[in-house]
């Protein structure tokens, strides 16, 4: 495969992968409508294509431009906390204007496809047993109700079941002309076990992954990520969302005073410090595990799921540390009760990865922490270049 296109290539995982396709020789188009994107992130090397996924005609227009052998789709909206209160923004554009990319990839015989999905598909499990998480875990567990959290729909409150089938009929609507496209009691299984609506967007990708390899011969790769942090080696690109989530990048904010307070929710989880515990990964690693999988969908055509963690569990304090040697600066924060719904931990099993792919995480939580503190400290309003901005 030579040029492949790169969706949401201008924000924070993507731009890392784009480095490192380059710097594999690959040619790299850059599809990105830059809301959540950075034209500073984009690698000069590759094109970009300033273009939002939900108009089908201009996306036709780049699959008309370049011959595209893959794409690697990292497009989509992904605030938790967000997505409970605007499901139908994140159906919108992390379920329809995904079917829309993958109807024109089909258009054009781009028949290879890496996806962004998330250990969020993953919901809560409700037994330790489950831990460390492995790709077949759907398989295994089936609730009877959905175990979406309390969110908003049309305004109103709903949670679990009710908000599901809220969800779930919002997509029969948009597949209603579309009857390959609907769903089966496997797949509805599968789509209860997630806790947010943006765990459940993504599950419906993976779902309509599958059919599209059926039906129409797209192989695909779902890659699930655990917890993202961390920073080029050189602190030249880094994580810039306007209201990260991400416990390093919200710590690090906290320092650069950029946050009044940081917050640990729960210290008496039974845990080694009471504090949760994560599974955390560098985008540097990241963009190898993409890379991988690119080759080995090219290799053997076979549609596949895969976790990308470090496998290793890394506390709530574990990580404030690790950000107080990197900055040698103390962190304050104060002790909240448990959120609901969290669970005390959550690692993946990176094994398959390994195996199939022969990848492996390199970076531990001090690379992590070390050069997102290169980043923010050189950067600390993020890519906003101009100087007077950068006082804190
Ligand atoms: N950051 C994490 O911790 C994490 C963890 C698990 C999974 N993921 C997944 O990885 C992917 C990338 O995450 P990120 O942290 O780099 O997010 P990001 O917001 O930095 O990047 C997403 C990019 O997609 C672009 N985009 C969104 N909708 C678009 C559209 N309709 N058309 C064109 N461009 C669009 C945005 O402008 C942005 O540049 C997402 O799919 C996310 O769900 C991220």
């Amino acid at each position: 495969m030579k040029t492949v296109l790169v969706t949401g290539g201008a924000g924070y995982i993507g731009s890392f992968t784009v480095k490192e396709l380059l710097d594999q020789d690959y040619k790299v188009v850059v599809l990105d409508s830059l809301e959540n994107g950075h034209l500073e992130a984009v690698d000069t090397r590759a094109s970009l294509e300033v273009v939002d996924i939900a108009d089908k005609e201009k996306v036709r227009a780049v699959f008309n431009k370049y011959t595209i052998d893959a794409v690697i789709d990292f497009a989509a909206y992904l605030a938790v906390g967000e997505s409970m209160e605007q499901p139908v923004k994140y159906m919108k554009n992390n379920v329809e204007n995904f079917v829309g990319l993958l109807d024109v990839m089909r258009e054009h015989g781009c028949r290879y496809i890496i996806k962004s999905s998330t250990a969020s598909t993953y919901g809560n499990p409700p037994e330790d047993k489950y831990f460390p998480l492995k790709e077949s875990y759907h398989e295994i567990y089936h609730p009877s109700q959905s175990a979406l959290l309390s969110g908003k729909w049309d305004n109103e409150g709903f949670a679990g079941e009710e908000f599901f089938q809220k969800v779930v009929g919002y997509y029969n609507e948009f597949v209603s002309d579309r009857p390959e496209l609907s769903l089966t009691d496997a797949d509805l299984a599968m789509l209860r076990v997630p806790a947010s609506i943006y765990g459940l967007t993504k599950m419906f990708d993976e779902i309509i992954l599958d059919k599209y390899d059926q039906l129409y011969g797209v192989a695909s790769i779902s890659l699930r990520y655990f917890n993202v942090c961390g920073a080029a080696l050189n602190g030249e690109i880094g994580e810039d969302k306007p209201n990260p989530t991400t416990l390093m990048t919200v710590t690090f904010w906290h320092i650069l005073g950029r946050i009044p307070e940081l917050q640990v929710f729960g210290n008496d989880y039974p845990t080694k410090d009471g504090t949760g515990v994560r599974d955390y990964i560098h985008p540097l690693d990241l963009a190898t595990g993409h890379i991988a999988a690119l080759r080995y969908l090219e290799k053997t055509r076979k549609s596949e799921v895969f976790n990308l963690g470090t496998g290793d569990g890394y506390s709530v304090l574990d990580v404030i540390y690790a950000v107080e040697k990197a900055c040698g600066k103390t962190v304050k924060y104060s002790i909240k009760p448990r959120q609901s719904g969290d669970p005390a931990v959550s690692y993946a099993d990176p094994s398959k990865a390994k195996m199939l792919l022969g990848w492996r995480a390199r970076y531990d939580l001090a690379d992590m922490a070390n050069t997102a503190w290169k980043w923010h400290s050189n950067h600390p309003r993020g890519y906003i270049k101009n100087t007077a901005n950068k006082a804190v």
